[in-house]
C-alpha cells in the first residue's frame, strides 16, 4: 500500500507523476511490453504500487498543482517520453498530455517545447547535434514537430570511408552502441551497419544509428587527414505514425517549399508487414528521411531490411545532383531554408 504523503512533499509530487505516466500508458486503450519495461525502470515504486496508483481516479488540476511549479517541465517531458515509446502518439495520448500541461499551468509554448525535446531535441543532442550549432536543420526540425503525424527522431546514418571506419566504429562502441547488423550492396558498393543502445533516461527506446562505410576511392569533401570527425551525418529519419497519410504529409511539407527526391516508396516483408519512406531532396550531402512502419495482420513490424531496400535510396541519390539542377532559384532557395548541406558535430573526445 502507498503511505499517504503530504502535500508538495518530494513523495506527493513523486505519486503524482507516476500516476500521470500510468494515465499516458493506459490512454490508448493497450499496454505494451516496452511500456511496461520503462515503467520497471523508471518509477522506482515499491511492489504493487504501481497497480494501487493505477486504480485512482483521473488526476484533476488540483492534484497537478502539488507538483513544485520548477519540476512541472520535467513531470510533463517525462509523461511524453512515455506516450513516444512506441512510436505510435495516440490521438487519446496526445489529448491527456495537452490536458497536463493545462493542468500544471504550463503556457502553450512550453507545452510545446516539451513535446519537441522529446521528440526531436533530446535524441539528437545525445548523438552530438545541437540546435545552435545547426539552425538550419532545428528550424525543419519544428516544422516537422508541428505536422499531424510526424512523430519522433527514429534514427540517423552517418557515412564514412574505409580508412576511418575503424575510428568511427570505435567512437559509438563508445558511447555504448554495439553492432545489430550489416548489409552489403553492390549496385552502389558500400557496407552498411546498424548499430544500436538500450534506453536512458528521457530517451526510453532504443536508440539506433547506421553506419555507412564506402570503399570507393572518389575524391572527399574534406581530406581524412583534416577531419574533425570520423564520418558526417547523411540523414536524420523521422517515424511517421502509422495512421497517417504519407502523401498528406508530404504534400504539407512541399506547401513550405521542401522537395522531395522519391515518390513515396513501399516494402513488404514475408509476413505482411510494410515499410513505407520516402527521402527529401538532398542539398549538398545531407537528406531527411521519413519512414512508417506499417504492422501486418499479427502486429509485427516490418523485418525485411535488406541490401535490396538500402539499394533503392542509392538508386535516388544517383540522381539527386541532377534533380537538384532541374529546379528553380526560388524552388533551390525554399529548399535551402530547412536543410543545411552540412550538419555540424560535436567535437569527438
Ligand atoms: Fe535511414
Amino acid at each position: 500500500m502507498l503511505e499517504p504523503s503530504s502535500p508538495h512533499s518530494e513523495a506527493t509530487e513523486s505519486q503524482i507523476v507516476s500516476r500521470m505516466i500510468l494515465e499516458v500508458v493506459a490512454a490508448d486503450g493497450q499496454v505494451l511490453e516496452p511500456e511496461v519495461r520503462w515503467l520497471d525502470e523508471h518509477l522506482s515504486l515499491p511492489p504493487g504500487a504501481a497497480l494501487a496508483l493505477a486504480r485512482l481516479p483521473p488526476l484533476t488540476n488540483a492534484d497537478l498543482a502539488l507538483i513544485r511549479p520548477r519540476a512541472r517541465m520535467d513531470a510533463l517531458q517525462r509523461a511524453w517520453s512515455v506516450a513516444m515509446v512506441d512510436s505510435d502518439l495516440a490521438p487519446e495520448e496526445e489529448h491527456l498530455l495537452a490536458r497536463f500541461a493545462e493542468g500544471l499551468g504550463l503556457s502553450p509554448l512550453e507545452a510545446s517545447d516539451a513535446a519537441r525535446s522529446r521528440r526531436v531535441v533530446l535524441p539528437l543532442e545525445r548523438l552530438g547535434i545541437t540546435a545552435p550549432e545547426n539552425p538550419a536543420l532545428f528550424r525543419f526540425l519544428e516544422l516537422c514537430a508541428r505536422t499531424d503525424g510526424i512523430n519522433k527522431v527514429s534514427h540517423c546514418n552517418f557515412v564514412t570511408e574505409s580508412p576511418c571506419s575503424k575510428v568511427s566504429l570505435e567512437h559509438w562502441c563508445d558511447l555504448g552502441f554495439h553492432k545489430q547488423g550489416e548489409w552489403n550492396t553492390e549496385r552502389f558498393p558500400a557496407r552498411h551497419i546498424s548499430l544500436t543502445r538500450g534506453r536512458a533516461e528521457g530517451v526510453p527506446w532504443d536508440e539506433l544509428v547506421g553506419l555507412t562505410i564506402r570503399d570507393d576511392d572518389a575524391p572527399q569533401a574534406t581530406p581524412i587527414s583534416q577531419r574533425v570527425q570520423p564520418h558526417e551525418l547523411q540523414h536524420i529519419s523521422l517515424s511517421i505514425d502509422p495512421r497517417a497519410d504519407m502523401e498528406v504529409i508530404r504534400a504539407a511539407l512541399e506547401r513550405h517549399g521542401v522537395r522531395f527526391m522519391t515518390p513515396v516508396l513501399t516494402d513488404h516483408d514475408p509476413a505482411g508487414a510494410g515499410l513505407r519512406r520516402m527521402f527529401t531532396a538532398t542539398q549538398g550531402r545531407f537528406f531527411i528521411e521519413f519512414a512508417q512502419q506499417v504492422p501486418g495482420e499479427d502486429g509485427q513490424h516490418f523485418d525485411g531490411l535488406c541490401a535490396e531496400t538500402i539499394e533503392d535510396l542509392y538508386q535516388a541519390l544517383d540522381g539527386a545532383d541532377a534533380d537538384w539542377a532541374s529546379l528553380t532559384p526560388s524552388e533551390r532557395a525554399a529548399h535551402t531554408h530547412w536543410l543545411p548541406d552540412h550538419v555540424q558535430l560535436e567535437p569527438a573526445d
